[in-house]
């Protein structure tokens, strides 16, 4: 049976046979609730590093002992969260898989989404064009879980990679995330909002995927998200753009001439951003791309 390897050592070992039963009650539960029993797998494959073949025919029935990420009571409390109290999945198992990595999460930070992937997928055809970018400092702020500092030290081999919170759990669990993939001497993090424990100048690039939902949408999003995820994560103030626009006032003190500066942002706003970096004057070549369902979703921009 193939065993995914996650970073931490596991302390937490049950044998197959009490998997096999956690997993015929969750499939249960599963049903009562009228949720899909792959999410039960799902978790099992996060949290027991089963992969879904063994799941679906059992062979790991047999097993004596299977390393946890949680405690099975842990496990269960929090799947209990997540049928009445729509905990988020992610949350319930304690990491989830981002890119090529698997990424911890707990409720102090977003959990990373498949469309903030694309940021890197970016950097990487920009450095194929322009290859003298992948060196030098480069910046991930707002950094939550840590997911898109560690992607950009993979790939930037030759850069210092600086990543930024305001959030101390944040930062902890980020530290935790670069920690197991060995990147502590790639990746100083910095606690502080945006630029502000930041002493370097002459940066090559920022990358952000800051709040953008304006404040009155809050309510209106999934209980999953609106319940459980740090709103301090997603409030962008009264129309989403209060962070947004601080970052490009802010970024030509930092970057380079030619630096990258890079966001994240929500449907509707790239157009308002492309203006506003025009408007401010420091900026050229500014760039919309679009994510994988064709919505206009990150604006690129060069320092002057
Ligand atoms: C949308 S989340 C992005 C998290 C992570 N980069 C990701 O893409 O999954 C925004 C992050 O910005 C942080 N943040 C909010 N206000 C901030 C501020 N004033 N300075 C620095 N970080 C801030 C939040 O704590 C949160 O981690």
């Amino acid at each position: 049976m193939k065993q995914r390897q996650n970073s931490k050592a596991h302390q937490n070992k049950v044998t197959g046979e009490a998997i096999w039963q956690w997993r015929h009650l969750a499939i249960l539960d599963a049903k009562q609730f009228g949720i899909s029993s792959r999410e039960v797998d799902w978790l099992l494959m996060e949290v027991a590093g089963l992969d879904a073949l063994a799941l679906h025919l059992g062979s790991y029935r047999q097993l004596d002992q299977i390393p946890l990420k949680r405690p099975l009571e842990q496990l269960t409390q929090l799947w209990q969260e997540h049928l009445y109290a729509l905990l988020p999945l992610q949350y319930v198992a304690g990491s989830l898989p981002w890119r090529d990595l698997t990424v911890q999460v707990n409720p102090s930070v977003l959990i990373p989404r498949p469309e903030t992937e694309f940021l890197i997928d970016l950097i990487e055809i920009l450095i194929q064009k322009q290859p003298d970018l992948a060196q030098g400092i480069w910046v991930d702020l707002g950094t939550g879980s840590g997911a898109i500092a560690i992607a950009l030290a993979r790939l930037l081999q030759n850069a210092q990679i600086f990543a930024s919170d305001i959030s101390e759990a944040a930062i902890q669990l980020a530290n935790q995330n670069i920690t197991a993939y060995n990147l502590t001497n790639r990746i100083t993090l910095l606690q502080g909002s945006w630029w502000d424990p930041f002493t370097t100048r002459e940066i090559t690039g920022m990358l952000s995927n800051p709040p953008y939902i304006p404040t009155q949408m809050i309510e209106e999003l999934e209980i999953q998200v609106k319940n459980h995820e740090p709103h301090l994560a997603l409030d962008g103030g009264q129309d989403g753009l209060r962070d947004i626009r601080y970052l490009i006032e802010s970024a030509p003190i930092y970057l380079c001439s030619g630096g990258v500066w890079l966001i994240e942002l929500m449907i509707n706003q790239s157009r308002i951003v492309a203006e506003l970096l025009e408007k401010q004057g420091s900026y050229e070549n500014i760039e919309i791309y679009q994510d994988f369902n064709g919505i206009e979703r990150y604006v690129l921009a060069r320092r002057r």
